[in-house]
């Protein structure tokens, strides 16, 4: 394991039993409370960014904005919120998907993303895959193309790799 990543996972909490019985949830909030991990952490996925060849960054809500938003900027590229349905005032293209506990659904603004963008989806955790696969589709009804999806962890059990293959149609899938 390198010593970045040593760090990071160093600094997510499991946290037993959150938000329901039997769920270990994965808190971040000490990562993000320690400048040196966060920076690294910003740094790792800028540069997946950039590797990539993303023109732009998508964020998913809500612990993905924390992290995108500063990949962004370091990349030198735009920040495009996905967020959860009803909070984004403009014309909006919207997708439904399951998550590990319930279901919901998430839209992006139309406007955002064009064809020719490149985008590269931003997230905290990858579980069941069920966030990141509806986030590609709408990249794709957007027009745009997926330059990959990355994450900070994926909890590999839950499968999230596996379904969000097809809709990667070869793009890269990143776990720092
Ligand atoms: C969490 C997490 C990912 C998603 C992963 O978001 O931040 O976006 O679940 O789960 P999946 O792979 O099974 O789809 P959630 O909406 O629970 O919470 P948040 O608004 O705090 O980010």
């Amino acid at each position: 394991m390198t010593e970045a990543r040593e760090l990071l996972l160093s600094r997510i909490r499991d946290v037993p039993d959150y938000p329901q019985p039997g769920v270990v949830f994965k808190d971040i909030t000490p990562l993000l409370a320690d400048p040196a991990a966060f920076t690294v952490l910003t740094d790792e996925l800028a540069q997946l960014c950039v590797r990539h060849g993303a023109t732009k960054i998508v964020g998913l809500e809500a612990r993905g904005f924390i992290l995108a938003a500063p990949v962004a900027i370091r990349a030198g590229l735009g920040f495009i919120p996905v967020r959860k349905a009803g909070k984004l005032p403009g014309a909006t293209l919207k997708q439904a998907y399951d998550l590990e506990y319930g279901s919901a659904e998430i839209e992006v603004h139309a406007e955002d993303l064009c064809a020719g963008d490149r985008v590269m989806v931003i997230d905290d955790v990858l579980a069941t895959g069920g966030t990141a696969e509806a986030s590609l589709h709408l990249v794709r009804r957007a027009g745009a193309e997926v330059a990959g999806v990355a994450v900070l962890m994926e909890l590999g059990f839950l499968g999230g790799r596996a379904r969000l293959e097809p809709a990667l149609e070869g793009a890269p899938l990143d776990a720092v």
